[in-house]
């Protein structure tokens, strides 16, 4: 069984027929998506991370959204220049990015 450390739920506004259309989508989240695989990739923390994409959580005004479990803390209005600080505060330094909890 995959037990990883943090597990990062990232919407991209997945439509259930595959297809992406959505606030998250219009606001770079997939690029926030690829951010997030390059950045786990360079610290090596491919065993520790996992990371998937979503469909729409329903809060698109708040959006784009990335949810980090086991904390179960929601960031709303992510950036691509966003993803860093999530990784270096809280994945890795186990403090929470309080600024941009929704
Ligand atoms: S499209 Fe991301 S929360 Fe709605």
């Amino acid at each position: 069984m995959v037990s990883p450390k943090h597990h990062l739920f990232i919407c991209t506004s997945c439509r259930i027929n595959g297809t992406q259309k959505g606030y998250c989508f219009q606001q770079d989240s997939v690029k926030i998506l690829q951010t997030f695989l390059e950045e786990i990739d360079e610290r090596d923390l491919s065993g520790d991370v996992m990371l998937n994409n979503t469909g729409c959580f329903g809060i698109c005004d708040k959006g784009p959204i990335v949810v980090v479990y086991p904390e179960g803390v929601w960031y709303g209005k992510v950036t691509v220049d966003d993803v860093e600080r999530i990784m270096d505060e809280h994945v890795e330094g186990g403090k929470v990015v309080e600024d941009l909890v929704i």
